[in-house]
């Protein structure tokens, strides 16, 4: 239907339009590109931009018909809701049409709606509305009729106007009850709204599934859902886990056909009524907001928990709550005037692959890194992503000058999902992962086990840089003040060549570089003594032996009286303290047999840094009679006079083990200002000794 040069164009006119005012003249091509963009989501199921990117360009199209609504044609995108009928399910119409929401995506958005309601009904402006604010549920939205109590059908969304029958379907989804005690409500005949949804966690279980019978894999939980409705096979439905949860309850009437939703005050308490007769509604997700501003923060703090949250949502929706308000308002052809979904910022964004940068760790791990054309991914803009290894590269067969789908979810760091090769044109260029290190040119190599390439030569300029990064940093040697730059800029004046020169500085010299000055060269003099001092275990940790962690690091320095004592320690040594593995004892091993190593110690040792064991690094020691030896301890809620980790180890040098959950293995629960669940789960167990915080203080006396 498109070919490759269609598929570039409409490609590219989309992120064109998306950041351009357009004019009048464009909206043909904006319908195509709208329309293009529809065929990739709907029929190849392989859409190429975000929703949240289609929205933006679907806007914009809105924008433009409103201003001339003359030129509003009956195929531009805008004049249908979307659709899901397919020729072989029989088609059954809704008792009202399923409608849209309108879309917001900031505060601001949100409280121009709420003025927007205030003037169509009338209401004076500084008069608060009461919202009902819950999920938006990204899964496939359904239509149920209940009459006389019985569940009698159930069909998918369709056009809104006609959708799918799916009674049987329905039948086989447990959470959706086959009778309800409408009648007691005085209510005959109801049609309710609800969303079908696979849980985030079984809808990974399903794909592994799918994967081992040599099926192809959902893209996502939304996907599986829609498809599950739809099934043939009731039991192939029932398989799928789909659980259908209710948020709106769209027609209710009496044994005389008069409506009957009045029977409700609010919204919310329609929803309430849903969950007494059995119903699956939201729960921690839904909330009465007395007030605009209430209804922002409610959809504000989800947009921050949304993976939390068991099941996908991209939004929230916020209500008008009295239903005798929402019957003010009504409705437009695409949705009700009263409700208005706030879209969470789009996890997914599409872009072009411009370059490729090899970036070296301070052990020589060279790491791709991918320069995108900078896009807004969930609030921040992205322009470089980590592409890990080579062979990230070639299992996702990726090409400079590709376009590819990115992905942040939740807080984690932004990756590449895929790339689009329909859409590659004759400029696309493999990616050649260079052979030789691009600081030192020395070959790179590759450990059997790893999958990174390394540069092995040690004294490659880069590696160095990075070591000095990490020695200064704040955990490691913990320089106050002492970043990258201040390390490129000693570098580039060639005063700084090993970790030892970090310690043998000119602060005079400091002081006149440009952009420093005499306080400049103070602070870092008095940062640089203080580190001086450091316990061992933060300078063995400090020194960038492959694998060797904090953690290691401080189990080591419980055992030695000097770091040089380490030149006599064999690998056997190592491994016998517990907790140190093969591979850490292998790397120590080697480094303190290499002579440049311990030449650059006793170096810094000359300089003032401390190699001797201190007070810090011994281990705890717990008399017997310690007031909390033997006993777990847990802190939860918030402290109001220590700060959590110091109340950690306040009770760790009283003997107390710090443990992480509420268990019968719990011993003592110190609780804070809102603490929740878990001492509730203590209460409960009531083996549990609870204290407040000014109790464990005046214990620690
Ligand atoms: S209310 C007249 N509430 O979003 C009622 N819709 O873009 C209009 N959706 O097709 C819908 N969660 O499938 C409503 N809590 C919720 C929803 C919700 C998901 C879906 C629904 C609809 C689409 C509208």
């Amino acid at each position: 239907m498109y070919n490759a040069q269609d598929e570039q164009k409409y490609f590219g006119l989309s992120k064109k339009f998306q950041n351009a005012d357009l004019s009048i003249d464009q909206i043909e091509e904006l319908r195509d590109v709208l329309r293009y963009h529809e065929y990739k989501y709907a029929v190849t199921n392989n859409p190429v931009i975000s929703d949240y990117e289609y929205d933006q360009l679907f806007k914009k199209l809105e924008a433009l018909e409103s201003t001339y609504p003359l030129l509003i044609t009956p195929d531009s995108p805008t004049q249908r809701v979307a659709s899901d009928l397919t020729p072989d399910m029989e088609a059954v119409e809704h008792l009202s049409p399923m409608l849209s929401l309108g879309n917001s995506y900031n505060d601001q958005d949100l409280h121009d709606f709420d003025q927007q309601i205030k003037r169509l009904l009338n209401l004076p402006e500084d008069q608060d509305v009461s919202y009902c604010v819950e999920p938006k549920f990204d899964g496939g939205s359904l239509a149920v009729i209940y009459d006389n109590d019985f569940l009698v059908r159930s069909a998918t969304r369709g056009n809104g106007i006609k959708g799918e029958e799916m009674t049987a379907n329905a039948r086989a989804i447990p959470s959706i009850p086959l009778k309800a005690n409408f009648s007691a409500l005085g209510i005959k005949k109801v049609e309710l709204r609800g969303e079908g949804l696979i849980r985030v966690e079984n809808f990974d279980i399903i794909n592994k599934q799918r994967e081992k019978d040599g099926l192809a894999l959902f893209a996502n939980p939304r996907n599986a859902a829609t498809g599950g409705l739809r099934m043939k096979d009731p039991n192939e439905t029932r398989k799928r886990g789909i659980e259908v949860f209710m948020f709106q309850i769209g027609v209710a009437q009496d044994a005389n056909g008069k409506d009957m939703l009045p029977t409700f005050k609010t919204h919310y308490q329609g929803i309430e009524v849903l969950r007494s007769l059995g119903f699956k509604v939201p729960k921690a997700a839904i909330k009465e907001c007395k007030n605009i501003d209430e209804a922002i923060d409610f959809c504000n703090l989800w947009q921050q928990k949304r993976m939390e949250y068991p099941y996908e949502i991209d939004g929230m929706v916020v209500k008008v709550n009295s239903l005798a308000l929402q019957e003010r308002a009504g409705f437009t052809q695409h949705h009700p005037r009263w409700a208005i979904a706030f879209k969470f910022k789009a996890k997914q964004a599409t872009t072009t692959l411009m370059g490729v940068e090899y970036q070296i760790g301070k052990i020589g791990s060279v790491t791709p890194v991918a320069k995108v054309e900078p896009v807004q991914l969930a609030g921040v803009t992205v322009s470089s992503i980590s592409l890990h290894n080579a062979d990230f590269i070639s299992s996702k067969d990726l090409r400079l000058g590709d376009k590819v789908l990115i992905e942040r979810a939740g807080d984690v760091i932004p990756y590449i999902v895929k790339s689009f090769p329909e859409l590659r044109d004759d400029q696309v260029v493999p990616i050649i992962f260079p052979t030789h290190c691009p600081s030192c040119n020395t070959p790179l190599a590759k450990a059997e086990n790893e999958a990174a390439w390394r540069c092995l030569n040690v004294n490659c300029t880069e590696q160095i840089k990075q070591r000095m990064y990490f020695h200064v940093s704040k955990n490691a040697m913990d320089i106050d003040g002492f970043g990258p730059s201040y390390i490129d800029r000693f570098y580039e004046e060639g005063w700084i060549r090993d970790l030892s020169d970090i310690y043998n500085l000119d602060y005079d010299k400091i002081a006149t570089l440009e952009g420093f000055g005499k306080r400049s060269g103070e602070n870092l003099e008095t940062a640089i003594t203080k580190a001086k001092a450091n316990p061992i275990h933060r300078l063995l940790h400090s020194l960038s032996i492959h694998h060797l962690g904090k953690k290691a690091s401080k189990l080591i320095a419980e055992n030695i009286s000097h770091v040089l004592d380490l030149r006599q320690w064999s690998y056997e040594d190592f491994v016998d303290i517990k907790d140190i593995g093969p591979v850490v004892a292998e790397n120590v091993v080697a480094y303190f047999a290499d002579d440049q190593n311990i030449a650059l110690l006793e170096k810094m040792e000359s300089l003032g840094v401390n190699l001797t064991q201190t007070d810090d690094d011994k281990p705890l020691q717990i008399a017997e009679d310690a007031i909390f030896a033997g006993k777990s301890i847990l802190f939860t809620g918030k402290l109001q006079k220590l700060g959590r980790k110091e109340a950690q180890e306040l009770a760790a040098k009283a003997g107390a083990k710090n443990i992480s959950a509420v268990s019968s293995k719990l011993n003592i629960l110190v609780v804070g200002e809102k603490a929740g669940s878990k001492l509730k789960k203590a209460q409960a167990l009531g083996t549990v000794d609870i204290m407040t915080e000014d109790e464990f203080i005046e214990q620690m006396r």
